[in-house]
């Protein structure tokens, strides 16, 4: 197997992303004003996609490419050594396994997971029940779909919070997504399912301590980043202790940053080792590689579940954007740029010791 020199970088702009959706759905969105503010949320910046690119500019000759309908000839053509996929596609079920199916079905390396966990990982339903037939602890759910009627969601227990089934960046996830009654949350569901033309999940509420935990490499070889708590005390007085789109993109502005990460989390060693346990065990049953960052929280009882797992994780550059696989790198002495090419040397060690 080659040893990697050049790499592609393939990406979704945000720009790219809204030209897309605008165009498929113009029945739907007649002006941009029609389009909820964070429909956009988990796309690339140019700052983004240029921090990737320089960082792996060090190493490697690099090419970025846009994963649009091009990137299968463009890829075809540039043939690289491997593919350093951030690509989170535009719409559907399978938005984020597009560039890895193109890649398989052109014998290219990439990093990350493929396509078939990335499917899963973005159906939250689809791996809650996975890690749920492995016995990793996850939040009780329904799914409800527009039309479904109201019957399951007045059997649901309260509190809840409520979903967009495949989104994340906490697309759809605001500071009312947390229901107390019936009333809302049979008006919070069909507003999230039309305003994101996609199924509802609905969950049971955890109301304890919200951690974050990221890893570089492939199971059992887990390299796991220092733990982050989600610090819900900063939040403005009387908002739900939910880390949504306000607390990500509106309360938190880089120019005055809400602090709501932690890290390293102060937690006792046998949380942090049985958080570690679960979350390995789950990259093991869902096949993840390369890298993710985990969600979790505490129920009521003190003991942690999984809320997610992000095979693609958000990588903003700017510390000022509390994002949270770079900080936790950060805070153990890894600087941006070398995250980025520690997650190209293990996608290239992996697939140059598969084939
Ligand atoms: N079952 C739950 N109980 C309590 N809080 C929850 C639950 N599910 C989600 N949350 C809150 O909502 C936030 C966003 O949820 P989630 O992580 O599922 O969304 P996301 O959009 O995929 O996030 P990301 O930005 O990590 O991609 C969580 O960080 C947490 O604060
Ligand atoms: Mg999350």
């Amino acid at each position: 197997m080659n040893p990697v020199k050049r790499i592609a970088l393939v990406y979704t702009s945000k720009q790219r992303a809204q030209e897309v959706n605008s165009s498929r759905h113009p029945e739907t969105l007649k002006s941009d004003d029609d389009e909820p503010p964070d429909l956009y949320s988990e796309y690339d910046t140019a700052e983004t996609v240029s921090a990737v690119k320089k960082a792996l500019s060090r190493q490697y000759e690099v090419t970025a490419i846009e994963g649009d309908e091009s990137v299968f000839v463009n890829l075809r053509e540039l043939k690289p050594d491997l593919v350093f996929n951030i690509s989170e596609g535009f719409a559907g079920p399978n938005r984020e396994s597009h560039v890895p199916i193109v890649c398989e079905m052109l014998g290219l390396r990439y990093t990350g997971s493929d396509g078939l966990t990335l499917g899963i990982c973005l159906d939250k339903a689809r791996t809650k029940e996975i890690l749920t037939h492995h016995k990793i602890p996850n939040a009780k759910f329904t799914v409800w779909n527009a039309g479904d009627g109201d019957g399951k969601l007045k059997r649901f227990p309260l509190p809840a919070i409520v979903k967009p089934l495949r989104e994340g960046s906490s697309t759809g996830i605001r500071n009312n997504s947390m229901v107390a009654s019936v009333d809302a949350l049979v008006e919070r569901s069909a507003e999230i399912a039309g305003l994101y033309r996609q199924p509802v999940l609905i969950e049971e509420f955890l109301p304890g301590r919200e951690f974050t935990l990221g890893f570089i490499g492939n199971a059992p070889d887990l390299e796991f980043l220092p733990l982050i708590e989600i610090n819900h005390a900063v939040l403005p007085k009387g908002a739900n202790p939910i880390y949504g789109y306000e607390a990500k993109w509106l309360w938190d502005d880089p120019a005055d940053p809400l602090p709501m990460l932690i890290c390293p989390a102060p937690v006792e060693p046998a949380l942090l080792k049985k958080m570690r346990a679960m979350v390995s065990k789950a990259a093991q049953v869902l096949n993840i590689r390369d890298w993710c960052r985990a969600d979790l929280r505490l129920d009521s009882a003190g003991a942690p579940r999984i809320l997610e797992l992000n095979p693609l994780p958000g990588i903003l550059p700017d510390p000022r954007e509390n994002s949270a696989l770079p900080a936790a790198a950060r805070a153990m002495g890894i600087a941006y740029d070398e995250l980025i090419l520690k997650v190209a040397k293990v996608a290239g060690e992996r697939t140059s010791a598969a084939k």
